[in-house]
């Protein structure tokens, strides 16, 4: 019997998770909700928002759907996990009390802190006042960041006394993202880079490396957004890191979980960061990363299905197999992201070599036949190579020719390998 999948998620990740689905020989019918534009060449599109839990239940039962697989924090972070497997339906994904590994920063720290996992320094405020004086003393850079999810906009690095008390003000006193308690962390420095691995309890299988670009414009400049292109493998980290960080950080923390009543079932995916003091954790999240999905994901031969499902009912793992080529890709982002920013603008994209030129939609729509932006990001489009630079001047080559008058790229992802 082929299997029914129910993915939630509309962006660039999900778009990639339902491609290595349509790639399993055991899949036949692949839901999405809500998809994009892009998503409904491969699978069906559902008018269901990824909060709408009770609905996706009701859909996935009234479907026959076999698995349903999460892409988004917030759904995971509000028990779309508990939900279902209440309801004995088979879903990938994390329950809320796993999630907030990534939703509180101050349950990740303290929960890394009572079980020594290296990572950066920190203290946990509630009040503006106490904040204030803590880091008016201390050292600049410093890192604040708000406890709770802030879509990838909660983090500030202020140079200057003047820069943290208005942000601390933001936070604690204005309460831009909610109310919530800011994390003050010590300034780390060293390149960043993506580990994610599927974990089913104590079962900790890693994935190929990525990297994603977190500053919106060239350089390495601008605001922080949610990640503006990624390539995979990384090649400036060695396997002694990689071992270092499987064995002390992942499994550790994943222990840690079951031991502490969280037992952790999906992906758990590590922001790490090169120190010189060996790898540290910058962030954990309870999710595939977004670009990083549609780099790494693209590079994956073992049927996802049977990855999926082995985690969701804890059966053994299958060994994952990697291809040798790898990966670069590029988000076309709109213009004025990750601030305010205008839609529907039409684009027209370029045909593309099978199999060297993946395009994923991030945010996008069709409307009356028209393709239009339809987000912050819009598109990544995945070149594959033998080399990063095959991969990169594959991507760049498509990039340039996707026509719409409202996107930007950066033209120097993959800086620090080529
Ligand atoms: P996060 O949302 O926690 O991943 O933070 C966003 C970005 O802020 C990270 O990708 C880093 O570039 C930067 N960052 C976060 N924490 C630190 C830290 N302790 N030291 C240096 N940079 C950091
Ligand atoms: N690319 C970073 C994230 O998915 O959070």
């Amino acid at each position: 019997m082929m299997k029914t999948v129910l993915v939630i998620g509309g962006g660039g990740r999900e778009h990639a998770i339902v491609d290595a689905l349509s790639r399993s020989p055991q899949v036949g019918k692949i839901y999405c909700a809500p998809g994009n534009a892009g998503i409904a060449e491969l699978a069906e599109c559902v008018p269901l928002k990824e909060l709408q839990i009770a609905e996706l239940k009701e859909f996935a039962i009234a479907h026959e759907v076999d698995l349903t697989v999460v892409g988004p924090e917030v759904p995971l972070s509000a028990g779309i996990a508990d939900e279902f497997r209440a309801a004995g339906l088979r879903i990938f994904g994390p329950s809320a009390a796993a999630a907030r590994i990534e939703a509180s920063k101050d349950f990740a720290k303290a929960l890394m802190a009572r079980h020594n996992i290296p990572t950066a320094a920190y203290r946990t405020f509630s009040d503006f006042d106490a904040a204030w004086e803590y880091v008016r003393k201390g050292k600049f850079p410093v890192v604040l960041k708000y406890d709770g999810l802030a879509a990838g906009k909660g983090v500030v690095i202020p140079e200057t006394p003047a820069e943290a008390e208005q942000a601390l003000k933001d936070m604690l006193l204005d309460e831009c993202f909610g109310k919530g308690k800011v994390v003050v962390e010590e300034f780390l420095t060293g390149p960043e880079f993506s580990f994610m691995c599927f974990v089913d309890g104590l079962v900790v299988t890693p994935m190929v490396l990525s990297q994603d670009h977190k500053r919106a414009f060239e350089g390495d400049k601008g605001p922080n957004t949610g990640g503006m292109g990624a390539y995979s493998p990384v090649p400036i980290i060695p396997q002694e890191d990689i071992d270092f960080a499987l064995e002390h950080i992942l499994k550790p923390v994943a222990a840690a979980m079951v031991a502490e009543g969280c037992p952790f079932q999906g992906v758990l995916y590590g922001g790490l960061m090169k120190t010189a003091d060996g790898p540290k954790v910058i962030e954990f999240n309870c999710r595939f990363g977004d670009p990083e999905t549609e780099v790494v994901l693209p590079r994956l031969l073992t049927d996802i299905y049977d990855v999926f499902s082995a985690v969701a009912d804890g059966t053994p793992m299958p060994e994952l197999s990697w291809s040798p080529e790898v990966t670069m890709g590029f988000v076309m982002a709109s213009k004025g992201y990750p601030g305010s920013y205008q839609k529907g603008f039409p684009i027209s994209l370029p045909g593309v070599a099978a199999g060297a030129v993946r395009v994923y939609h991030m945010g996008t729509k069709c409307e009356e036949g028209v393709l239009k932006t339809a987000g912050g990001r819009v598109l990544m489009v995945v070149g594959t190579g033998k080399t990063l630079q095959e991969a990169h001047d594959l991507a760049l080559e498509t990039v340039r020719n996707v026509q719409c008058d409202n996107l930007f790229y950066r033209s120097d992802i993959g800086w620090r390998v080529l």
